[in-house]
């Protein structure tokens, strides 16, 4: 029998710490859903005490998974662990995973406190949590920069307390493989009853070696790994879930552990985090990139068409490349478009929102003859954003181009209730559009980011585009969808404008 490694995915809490990732509380379900399908063991939901909105999400994704834990990260104060333990209570089972800093230089300048009233709140802390749930994790923040003489006395004493997981971050992601590795061999060495507890690690990616960190965790005892969709996450991200599962899975012979994950769905929820999240994965990423499978010379062509090892050590299909179906057609009605959205894990809340999805998806299909899933997650995405309460919508959009003429845009823009128009030009048409609907909105955001990726393939494929726009500090995207891009821009923009221009504040879980 293997050994089992515990797999905790954070795309809904650190991953929604990559600026602009923020997800409304539809998004966070669907993505819980496609994260049981795929396996994870427990699904961190967020961070309850940031907002009321995070509590919600949280209390709706313990609603709806059932077979993965749902958890809630918590500071240890008592307001965090109060708000967290509610937020679960309805998961069939609930974890509070509850964190404080124990580096000098965290405890000194941020915490303001004294080693000893570090250790005394962690231990009150557990405490307070075991009266929601008895799944509790504690995290000593900035563990890499920790004492190791104070971390064991820290996990000593909330082991007692009755936390079940101890995790070990490196917060900032500073270490490198083999000393990450020896530090977590001494914890659990010198830690009593250290064998009552499952070992955890989660690690940032500043260096690039998020990966490599947590799989040298695994070979000196981790049983437990944190890790997200794509490598989504605070800053350089986190360690990506993708790479450590195929890792386990590939490499049997050093690690012999297995996995609950069934990676023929790893592609699939790559695909849906990157539409939901407007963070696309870059080409060459390992496993969920476009091109972690294809062949560029033609020696490797060659050597893969005799025999597929030679240059190939993975299945594609194995990790659900080639995986989307066409699922649905011109032809479908609205029974079999419902039972779709069923199969998908995509449950809208009223008939309205449903009639009004059915009309976009007879109007794609309309443009488009086959339909795919990851399609059908577009055009939800754009339904939800277009209910939900926005200053502005966008009515109509006209852009014209010809050979040695300005490329020009007129746009109608309904303004809170009220239609404007407003017409530009610009050096292409996505540059035309957007000033014309900054004259309307007047919204003063800087651009940080334009991209566009076609969802499926071809050249009816939809085009999705993430904006990222940037105001008085606050970071937002934007995400819109459309057979064609100017569109799809369009929307984008306008969401990302109504992102900023909302009062929307989250507490952050490390300030
Ligand atoms: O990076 C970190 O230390 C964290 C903790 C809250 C686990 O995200
Ligand atoms: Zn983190």
């Amino acid at each position: 029998m293997t050994e089992k490694l515990i797999v905790f995915d954070t795309t809904l809490r650190d991953g929604e710490q990559s600026p602009g990732a923020s997800m409304t509380q539809e998004e966070k379900v669907r993505i819980a859903l496609q994260l049981e399908k795929l396996g994870v063991d427990i699904i961190e939901a967020g961070f309850a005490a940031a907002s009321p909105g995070d509590f919600s999400a949280i209390e709706a994704v313990s609603r709806k998974v059932t077979k993965s834990t749902v958890c809630s990260l918590a500071r240890a104060v008592r307001n965090d662990i109060d708000r967290a333990g509610n937020a679960i209570k309805h998961a069939k089972s609930g974890r509070i995973h509850t964190f404080i800093a124990t580096s000098p230089i965290h405890m000194v300048n941020k915490l303001r406190m004294t080693p000893d009233q570090v250790l005394e709140r962690a231990v009150e802390a557990v405490k307070w949590a075991l009266e929601f749930t008895d799944d509790v994790e504690f995290s000593a923040e900035d563990a890499v920069r920790s004492e190791i003489p104070f971390l064991i006395e820290v996990f000593n004493a909330v082991i007692q307390a009755g936390a079940k997981t101890i995790n070990v971050p490196d917060t900032v992601g500073y270490s490198i493989p083999f000393q990450w590795g020896d530090r977590i061999k001494q914890l659990i060495e010198k830690v009593p009853n250290s064998k009552n507890v499952i070992w955890s690690t989660h690690c940032h990616n500043d260096l690039g070696m998020a990966v490599a960190n947590s799989l040298a965790a695994v070979l000196n005892g981790a049983r437990q790994v944190e890790c997200t969709i794509n490598g989504l996450g605070e800053r350089a991200g986190n360690a990506s879930l993708e790479e450590i599962v195929m890792t386990i899975k590939t490499r049997q012979d050093v690690f012999n552990l297995s996995s609950s994950i069934n990676t023929e769905f790893i592609v699939p929820t790559s695909k849906l985090v990157s539409t939901i999240t407007g963070y696309a994965v870059q080409p060459n990423k390992a496993i969920v990139g476009a091109n972690a499978f294809a062949h560029e010379s033609g020696i490797h062509q060659d050597g893969v068409l005799k025999h597929r090892e030679t240059y190939e050590i993975m299945k594609a299909e194995d990790v659900g490349w080639g995986a989307n179906k066409i699922s649905l057609g011109k032809l479908s009605g609205r029974n079999a478009f419902k039972s779709r959205l069923d199969a998908l894990g995509i449950q809208l809340d009223t008939d309205d929102l449903v009639n009004a999805a059915f009309d976009k998806f007879k109007l794609l299909a309309d443009k488009k003859s086959e339909i795919f899933d990851e399609d059908i997650h577009a055009l939800i995405s754009d339904e939800y954003s277009s209910a939900m309460k926005e200053s502005f919508k966008l009515i109509a959009l006209k852009a014209t181009c010809e050979i040695n003429k300005n490329p020009h845009s007129s746009i109608v823009i309904n303004c809170n209730g009220e239609n404007k128009s407003e017409t530009s030009e610009g050096s292409g048409l996505v540059d035309a559009t957007f000033k014309a609907i900054e004259k309307i909105v007047q919204s003063d955001a800087e651009l940080l980011l334009f991209s566009v990726n076609n969802i499926t393939s071809g050249t009816d494929a939809q085009g999705e585009v993430t904006v990222r726009l940037t105001k008085g500090g606050r970071i937002v995207n934007g995400q819109g969808s459309d057979t064609d891009i100017v569109i799809a821009s369009a929307k984008a923009y306008i969401n990302a404008v109504n992102k900023i221009t909302s009062k929307l504040e989250r507490a952050h879980p490390q300030v």
